[in-house]
């Protein structure tokens, strides 16, 4: 059988591409390969634990030796790279975990497929492709006037967090440019819906908002994300892997631009509806706190090459994604009492190969 191998796959973007990608057709196996941070989740993957197509493999992308035997058994076809620290907060607090896997990690993988590339028959080679996930986050800030970021907006990373993702680009990159290593890298708007660790914004309120605690907004709640539902980034690397030129960047958006506060006005809404308080709106939970440091204003992408080049849009809308996301969340307070209790770490789900 023909592999892909995933990096990351039991964090939220990496989890819900893994299920995706088996619930097609003739779907290649995966070999999923990551650490298991506090961000991986085997939970996540539990519909596909007794899928034979499916290889977990806990393992570092930092070590090299176990993801080059990993390469050399399973010989795939393609590496799409989601394996991060992820979490711009967490960054700030501590931002040599960013260096360590976002940049010397993807440095290290990089050299591990570089070597496993090399000696590909030439169709293989010629076939193979390297993706590399990242974000828009990696163009710093916009004004309020400012057109979207395109794939020719300058870097300018404000945070640990998009510094060392834009210095995994810059390698990826140069991989290509030096040595001829087929990559695609996309830049990605915020994700939300399911299996996202109650960190970020949208599994943060909504869990929050369910137990009856506060909602933090930092600062003035006027910064603005622009919103893609998962499933939609998930599509859209798969027509990229597919049919992305080696060496281009693509721009992944949902068109969705929203100020945070009323992203949280419209989860306590949906709330309001779906599970109503006994008394009063969950409005009343939201809670002004102390902003962000260096807190970027407003991120917004152009995703007009990727439609053009690849047809690709969006499904969701946004009200459509995220009262997916606010239903799964509800329907599944297993997941979500595990990821609150932490119990989720002790959790080794069968299929657990390495
Ligand atoms: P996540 O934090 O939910 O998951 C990251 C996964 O990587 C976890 O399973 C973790 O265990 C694993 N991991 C971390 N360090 C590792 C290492 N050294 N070796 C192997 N595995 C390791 O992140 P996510 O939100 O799913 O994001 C996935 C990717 O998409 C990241 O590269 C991120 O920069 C990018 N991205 C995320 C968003 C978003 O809104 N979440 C938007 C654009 C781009
Ligand atoms: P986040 O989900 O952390 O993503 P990013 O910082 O990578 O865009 O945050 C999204 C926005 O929501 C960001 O402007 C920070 C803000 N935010 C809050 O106001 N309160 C919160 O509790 C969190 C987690 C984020």
């Amino acid at each position: 059988m023909s592999h892909i191998l995933v990096t990351g796959g039991a964090g939220f973007i990496g989890a819900n591409f893994v299920l995706d990608w088996l619930r097609q057709e003739d779907a290649d196996g995966v070999v999923n390969v990551d650490k298991l941070t506090y961000a991986g989740n085997r939970k996540s993957l539990t519909a596909v634990a007794l899928d034979a197509r499916h290889v977990f493999s806990q393992t570092d992308i930092c070590d090299s030796a176990a993801v080059t035997a990993l390469l050399k058994s399973y010989r795939p076809r393609a590496v799409v790279h989601f394996a991060a620290e992820s979490h711009v907060d967490r960054s700030i607090l501590s931002p040599g975990d960013f260096v360590q896997t976002n940049v010397v990690g993807t440095f290290r993988l990089l050299e591990s497929v570089l070597d496993y590339w090399q000696v590909l028959d030439a169709p293989e080679r010629t076939a193979f492709r390297f993706l590399h996930v990242s974000t828009d986050e990696v163009f710093g800030s916009l004004a309020p006037a400012d057109m979207p970021f395109t794939e020719a907006s300058r870097y300018q990373p404000n945070s640990p967090y998009s510094a060392s993702k834009a210095a995994s680009d810059h390698m990826v990159r140069a991989y290509h440019h030096t040595y001829g290593l087929p990559v695609l890298i996309t830049n990605c708007a915020n994700n939300y819906g399911p299996f996202q660790f109650p960190e970020k914004l949208i599994a943060r309120m909504i869990t929050s908002a369910l137990a009856g605690e506060p909602l933090p907004v930092y600062g003035d709640g006027f910064q603005v994300r622009d919103w893609l539902y998962v499933g939609d980034h998930c599509a859209a690397i798969r027509e990229i892997l597919a049919r992305g030129r080696p060496g281009e960047t693509y721009n992944v958006g949902g068109w969705n631009e929203k100020i945070n506060l009323e992203v949280v006005q419209a989860l306590c809404d949906l709330l309001d509806e779906l599970r109503p308080r006994t008394s009063g709106s969950y409005r009343s939970q939201i809670a002004f706190v102390d902003d962000r440091p260096g807190h970027d204003r407003r991120y917004a992408v152009d995703a007009s090459k990727l439609a053009r080049e690849l047809g690709w849009k969006p499904a969701e809308t946004f009200e459509s994604g995220l009262r997916k996301t606010v239903q799964w969340y509800l329907q599944n307070p297993e997941w979500v009492k595990d990821v609150l209790s932490g119990e989720y770490r002790n959790w080794v789900g069968k299929q657990y190969v390495e």
